[in-house]
């Protein structure tokens, strides 16, 4: 049975916990449930917006049109072929929780991604990645609804289009990533909503290493080559010294992609600051640490009104309210501090960077 309600608080639906509302949102908890609201004579026609567990978003003010809260539950192992184990999740679950589950089953390889905020259904929006390991390395193939037109169809990794913290659900009408094979697909933001998602988890299991804070735990803890628990224990330590936790402080996660740029400009940045971190990528650019670059500006510990830079990790922006209505940082407040840094940034390095959640 399909649950709408109106004027609802999204504050408890957004991990910035910033305050605004739904006219109307709509709980869904079924592909059945997807299809019934299609067919209303109201809500069917009206835009829509699609919201899982709103972990990368920036509210900047009510949301108008019809608010889709993705509730869809269920984990299971739907195949065991002789290389992987196939495992299906509800766009609803919450990620972390099934990590967790994935592990306990004995299927290893999303251990890496442990504790990342959000639920299953919005970890290919973006793409979600960590500790050297992204989705697309683990995806196996999604079904979503066309909202537009109430066609139910099934994605492989190719169709996803995924990119850094990207993919075809983040680009609207024909300005979506080309494909490999160079046609241009059609985005499908606000246009496809994600009802199932499946990974393949190889049998042939190894912890992926080589990132400086496991490189850490493991000689502290004379490790060489840690079980895919133990690797799920250590993200979930490094995540909880250095990220803030969203239950306690408001926050999206990393606020910008850190960026690539050519040889010639990292040879320019290093010049003018020879500490800027950085990584040489496969395809010869060079990948810069954001957080690096803004807490060089000096923005770390800083704020506009409510909203501020995380003391511990300066690519974290923060809700520094209690997210009552009078206490909160606003969109309007973020966003104003995104931009003042975008600026100063650009100012000393000539890099523009380019912010991760979705502004609504
Ligand atoms: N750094 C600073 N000052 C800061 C922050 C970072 O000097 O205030 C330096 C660090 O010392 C380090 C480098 O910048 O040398 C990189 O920092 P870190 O290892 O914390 O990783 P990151 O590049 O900031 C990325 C992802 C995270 C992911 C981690 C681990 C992006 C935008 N962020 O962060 O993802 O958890 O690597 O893989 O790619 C997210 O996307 O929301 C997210 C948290």
């Amino acid at each position: 049975m399909m649950l709408v309600e109106k004027n609802v608080p999204l504050q408890a639906f957004n991990t910035f916990h910033i305050v605004a509302k739904a006219h109307t949102l709509v709980r869904i908890a079924s592909e059945s449930d997807v299809h019934a609201l299609l067919k209303h004579p109201e809500w069917g026609v009206e835009p829509k917006f699609v919201l899982g567990g709103g972990s990368n978003i920036v509210f900047t003010g009510d949301v108008k049109p019809v608010v889709l809260k993705v509730e869809i539950m269920g984990r299971r192992l739907v195949l065991e072929t002789a290389k992987a184990f196939i495992v299906e999740a509800g766009a609803g679950e919450s990620w972390h929780d099934f990590v967790a589950w994935t592990l306990a089953q004995g299927y290893p390889g999303l251990e890496n991604m442990a504790l990342i905020p959000g639920t299953v259904g919005a970890s290919p929006v973006q793409n979600i990645g960590a500790y050297g390991v992204e989705l697309q390395d683990r995806f196996e193939a999604l079904d979503a609804v066309d909202l537009q037109t109430g066609q139910v169809f099934t994605l492989n990794a190719a169709q996803c289009a995924f990119g850094y913290r990207d993919s075809v659900f983040k680009h609207g009408g024909s300005t979506g990533p080309a494909s490999a094979d160079g046609h241009q697909v059609v985005g499908l933001k606000d246009r496809a909503l994600i009802l199932r998602v499946r990974f393949s988890l190889p049998k042939a299991w190894k912890p992926v290493l080589g990132y400086a804070d496991i490189d850490k735990k493991m000689a502290e803890h004379h490790c060489t080559r840690p079980t895919a628990q133990q690797m799920f224990d250590w993200v979930c330590e490094i995540r909880r010294a250095k990220l803030p936790d969203p239950q306690v402080i408001g926050n999206a996660g990393s606020f910008f992609k850190n960026p690539t740029v050519t040889l010639e400009q990292c040879a320019d940045i290093i010049a003018r600051d020879p500490k800027v971190v950085h990584y040489r990528l496969a395809d010869g650019s060079v990948k810069l640490a954001a957080g690096w670059l803004i807490d060089s500006c000096g923005w770390r510990g800083k704020s506009v009104g409510h909203a501020g830079v995380y003391e511990k990790q300066a690519l974290i922006l923060v809700n520094r309210g209690d997210g009552t209505d009078s206490n909160s940082a606003t969109g309007g407040e973020v966003m104003t501090l995104a931009r003042a840094i975008q600026t100063s940034v650009y100012e000393r390095f000539g890099i523009m960077l380019e912010a991760e959640p979705v502004v609504v």
